[in-house]
């Protein structure tokens, strides 16, 4: 991997970056006058001025203020279109308001909003979950970090073992007892937590993604409940799994009687059913949150049938009371239409075969561009997902994602796209493809990356 020192940053002169940043933000305001007047300044009432404290997170100098997003495109106040790949960070990755998606939306409206009954939509997507994941219990709730909290309970429930392990650099929600890192190789709490007064460490171990000798030594007490893992780690740019990684992460877990917990949150990319499905993993819980709703708050998780007939049992002897598990509007009819109409009508094999193959054209494009100007970079992807890293790859794990994260580059870049159109995720350089997503955008894209690194690299 290339050295980042202070004067160059993915390869690139620092004062260059600072440049391209100042003259990028500028070119930002100059088109948004309408978007600065309102909150240029914050928004009146809202704590630090957003309603959600990662509004200010994205590099423009002020957010975003979005008139309306349809496929994927999003229209601003001031009548810009972008391009969008960020797609609410995979919230939106099956597109913009789909239309079945809508449409079933506006049935429910009028019947109803929450009421902790079933409707009939359940009864359809029951069956539905199990055909497409292959589990055979399944659990609603509304976001990836309670399906998560609530399967990482149920490992703890029936293991009787307190101790989860989770690899260096992940990120499963604002799950509490993930948030640790390695850092010079020693486990503590997650730089930044707000308020945390725990040691998490004490019941959570963490080794490095594709360390199977580090996993094997964790695992050895027998003390630990749970492995919580992305098939591929997402979250840190993006590190694949090393050849045999999940052979050997299944054989280790099952050795040590540890559930395997796999959270496809933003690998779904891969297809229809997930990296699970495509390659053949057997998770013990299985965890989907962010697009499983089409972009209405939702999300899923499923056990084996072992699990659930070890927690059966569990529940039996358990002494009587409120499980910790389940929020009030969780499994509402809202969220069975709009689930039910995207598993049915959106998340299609023919719409993923779409996603796939603009998404191959993404990375060869930006991978093309890499190469024309000798940047130290590198594009990593899973699916309909894809990344580019400014240092040289491929990574073999969080540590190494770590070192090879160059936030002012990134958010010049960022800035950069968005003034020629086009929009990435913010906090890393995700880049999705919907399936409303043209080949005609893909090459917008290919075409804004290649401007900015020209300017980069002049
Ligand atoms: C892999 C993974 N799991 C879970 C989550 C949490 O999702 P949510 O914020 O919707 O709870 C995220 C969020 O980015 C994620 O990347």
């Amino acid at each position: 991997m290339h050295s980042i020192d202070r004067t160059s940053i993915g390869g690139i002169a620092a004062a260059r970056i600072a440049e391209l940043r100042e003259t990028e933000a500028a070119a930002f305001r100059k088109a948004r006058p309408k978007s600065e007047a309102k909150v240029g300044n914050g928004m009146a009432g809202f704590l630090g001025g957003v309603p959600m404290h990662w509004m200010t997170d994205w590099p423009t100098p002020f957010p975003i203020l979005v008139e309306g997003a349809k496929g994927a495109t999003i229209t601003d106040i001031d009548g810009n279109k972008l391009d969008d790949f960020c797609l609410g960070d995979t919230g939106s990755m099956l597109g913009h308001s789909p239309p079945a998606v809508a449409r079933a939306i506006r049935r429910q409206a009028g019947r109803g909003l929450t009421y902790m009954l079933p409707s009939e939509d359940a009864l359809a997507i029951g069956p539905l979950l199990q055909q497409r994941f292959g589990l055979p219990y399944w659990q609603i709730a509304t976001t990836a970090t309670d399906a998560n909290r609530f399967a990482l309970r149920v490992a703890r429930a029936v293991t009787g073992r307190e101790k989860i392990l989770v690899f260096n650099g992940c990120y499963h929600g604002s799950v509490d007892e993930t948030m640790v890192r390695l850092i010079d190789g020693k486990p503590v709490n997650r730089p930044g937590l707000a308020g945390e007064f725990r040691d998490l460490t004490r019941a959570t171990k963490i080794v490095e993604f594709n360390d199977m000798a580090a996993l094997e030594a964790a695992l050895a007490n027998h003390d630990v409940a749970c492995v919580i893992t992305e098939p591929v780690l997402t979250n840190s740019c993006m590190v694949l799994p090393a050849p045999g990684f999940h052979d050997a992460l299944r054989r280790l877990t099952r050795a040590a009687g540890t559930l395997l917990l796999i959270d496809e949150t933003h690998t779904i990319s891969t297809g229809p059913g997930g990296y699970t499905k495509k390659h053949g993993l057997e998770p013990d819980l299985f965890v989907l949150g962010k697009p499983v709703g089409g972009g209405v708050p939702a999300s899923i998780w499923g056990m084996s049938e072992e699990v659930a007939t070890r927690y059966g049992a569990y529940n039996r002897t358990k002494e009587p009371g409120y499980s910790g598990m389940g929020t009030t509007l969780s499994a509402n009819p809202l969220q069975f239409a709009a689930m039910r109409a995207t598993l049915e009508e959106v998340m299609t094999e023919e719409a993923y075969a779409h996603m796939d193959r603009l998404a191959r054209r993404l990375d060869a494009g930006l991978t093309a561009v890499i190469d024309r100007y000798h940047l130290p970079w590198h594009v990593a992807r899973v699916g309909a997902r894809v990344e580019f890293i400014c240092a040289l790859g491929p990574l073999r794990n969080g540590g190494e994602a770590e070192k090879a994260h160059a936030p002012e580059l990134e958010a010049a870049i960022h800035v950069a796209l968005v003034n020629r159109g086009v929009l990435i995720a913010p906090f890393h350089n995700m880049m999705l493809i919907s399936p409303a997503t043209t080949a005609a955008q893909v090459s917008r894209l290919i075409a804004a990356f290649g401007a900015v690194a020209a300017r980069l690299a002049a």
